[in-house]
């Protein structure tokens, strides 16, 4: 075969990691995947059932409802203005849109082939450049995580379709400078594309966005992503958006009719209702942040060292002896955890592990306690 063939999906190589964890008592302790086990709020699961929007379809964009949501919950978060109108538009979460952005780029630009992304970074970034038969080119980061700029080569900013930025940070849970990223776009002339899906999980300082940073309420050359699955337990509802630069967000919007692309009515409703509550996201954030002290005292008391993620509900492990994978598979046997081997994140981090807080709280402190009793050098 000569065309493209799709690499194994990174968590299928965790099957024997999980078969190991899972002879302990209780079975394996999943904080491989970042999907969330707590329960979204009843507002939300009655708006999912009761929302009578079953029969039609529903509008590709979002209903001017959806989009009034997400603007209202971008002005109370961020105190940033985009207009429902024109600014905003519906998607699937945010995993289809950051996967299929570059193809509808490269097709509205065919003369540029290059998205740029963070050599450390959710792998979405550069499915979407390979899937697109673009260029996947990867931006170094810093030892905080954060992009290098300055290292990006001029002739992949003149070829580049987009920058994505990812703030705060999976795998690392770095804060990065988004107001940086959003200059070098425009003095360079491109797309700065800003994944803020964990912005609710920030714990250094406010919630930020690249809109802050737009000129004036125009977002020209901004897009930002956001998504309700983490911030609101609604993993499975498939419901997020994109907001910015009102002739990118026009041009995505037509296409995207013509593929199909729909939040399911149900789903825009119960979005409505989570966009519209702040309570169940405190107590969510209170919660992750809970289960990130409890592990990283636990490694402490291991004499692992790690360090309180500036955002997001993953603990970024360096392996003692810098082998992730034997690190991962002692860590299976003697606690039940399953971690994701930072190889998955691109080739600029192999020897660290990534873990997610995502597992109730009672399987959290088996894990915490096995980690402090066991893990010692
Ligand atoms: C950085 C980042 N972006 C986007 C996503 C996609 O999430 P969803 O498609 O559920 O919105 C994830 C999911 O883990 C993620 O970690």
């Amino acid at each position: 075969m000569t065309g493209f063939v799709p690499p194994p999906y990174p968590y299928d190589r965790l099957a024997e990691l999980t078969a190991i964890a899972g002879s302990l008592e209780g079975g394996a302790i999943d904080l491989s995947i970042g999907t969330p086990s707590d329960p979204p709020p009843q507002v939300v699961l009655d708006a999912l059932a009761t929302s009578d929007s079953e029969r039609g379809y529903p509008a590709s964009l979002g209903s001017l409802r959806y989009r009034e949501a997400a603007a209202g919950w971008l002005a109370e978060r961020f105190g940033v203005t985009a207009d429902p109108r024109t600014q905003i538009g519906a998607c699937l979460g945010t995993k289809e849109l950051v996967v299929g952005l570059p193809r509808l780029l490269s097709l509205r630009t065919p003369e540029l082939d290059t998205v740029l992304y963070p050599a450390v970074s959710y792998p979405s970034y550069a499915m979407g450049a390979t899937l697109a038969g673009c260029r996947a080119v990867a931006v170094p980061v810093d030892e905080h995580w954060r992009l290098r700029l300055d290292d990006i080569h001029p002739s992949d900013a003149r070829r580049a379709l987009c920058l994505w930025v990812n703030s705060p940070g999976n795998p690392a849970g770095a804060l990065d400078d988004l107001g940086a990223a959003a200059a070098w776009g425009r003095i360079n002339g491109v797309l700065v594309c800003s994944d803020e899906c964990y912005a609710e999980f920030t714990w250094d300082g406010p919630a930020r966005t690249v809109l802050d940073a737009g000129a004036a309420a125009a977002h020209g050359g901004l897009l930002a992503v956001h998504s309700l699955s983490k911030r609101s337990n609604l993993a499975g509802v498939r419901a997020g958006f994109y907001a910015g630069d009102a002739e990118l967000v026009h041009y995505l919007s037509e296409v995207r009719k013509h593929q199909g692309l729909m939040v399911p009515g149900p789903s825009q409703a119960a979005a409505i209702a989570a966009w519209g509550d702040d309570h169940h996201v405190q107590v969510q954030r209170d919660r992750y942040r809970r289960r990130l002290e409890l592990l990283l005292e636990a490694f402490a008391e291991a004499g692992i060292n790690v360090g309180m993620p500036e955002g997001g509900f993953y603990l970024w492990v360096a392996a003692p002896s810098g082998d992730a994978w034997a690190f991962a598979r002692r860590l299976a046997e003697v606690t039940g955890v399953v971690g994701s081997p930072g190889e998955f994140y691109g080739d600029a981090s192999p020897g660290y592990l990534r873990l997610a807080v995502v597992q109730p709280d009672d399987r959290i402190a088996v894990a915490a306690e096995r980690i402090a009793a066991g893990m010692a050098a």
